[in-house]
């Protein structure tokens, strides 16, 4: 994870630089010990190609929020563009909905991060909210444009793939 979050095209639209070995330490205790419940099926995913790691994925759990799982991924450089995030997101929201009481999924992103908001797109996510990205983003390209919040109900998620639910 400290090699992934030290390069500095795969950081671009998180923190508009790479991260240094304590932010990803950091990162991940709270992604561990607050967005991770092994117990329902809802955290983390390494993603290997021929052994290779490629990236990450999730369908995290929220503190607080039983009813709703966050979707996420990121991927090494070397990986992008084989449509591999869209694999790994698809398999996340199958993930998140196979915890029986996860009614809807949810991410976001900065909005200039065309490549992510196409992947949750494609995987039948719509936009929801905006916000003013918050100044630990001001050195993300396009910040001003804001983040991005998208979602797909349980519901919304069975009309699309009758046959997965
Ligand atoms: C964003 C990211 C996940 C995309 O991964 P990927 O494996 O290249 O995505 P896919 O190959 O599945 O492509 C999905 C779609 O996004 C499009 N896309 C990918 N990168 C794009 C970019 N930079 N600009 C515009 N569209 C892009 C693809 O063309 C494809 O759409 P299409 O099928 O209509 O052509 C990857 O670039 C990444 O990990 N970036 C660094 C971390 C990051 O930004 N994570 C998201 C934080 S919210």
């Amino acid at each position: 994870m400290i090699d992934l979050n030290s390069d500095p095209a795969v950081m671009t639209y998180i923190l508009g630089r790479p991260a240094t070995p304590d932010e990803t330490a950091a990162e991940w205790r709270r992604r561990l010990d607050h967005q991770s419940d092994a117990g329902r099926g809802l955290g983390y995913w390494a993603g290997f190609v021929a052994g290779s790691f490629v990236g990450w994925w999730s369908a995290s759990s929220f503190d607080g929020r039983p009813d709703t799982s966050g979707i996420g991924y990121r991927l090494r450089a070397s990986s992008h563009g084989r449509g591999l995030a869209t694999e790994g997101a698809e398999a996340m929201v199958r993930q998140a909905f196979s915890c029986r009481d996860i009614d809807r999924v949810v991410a976001s992103t900065m909005a200039a991060n065309a490549g992510s908001r196409r992947v949750l797109e494609k995987v039948g996510m719509t936009q929801h909210a905006s916000w003013a990205a918050s100044p630990d983003r001001r050195r993300v390209p396009g910040w001003e444009r804001g983040e991005v919040a998208y979602e797909l109900s349980r519901a919304e998620w069975t009309d699309r793939t009758p046959d997965l639910e």
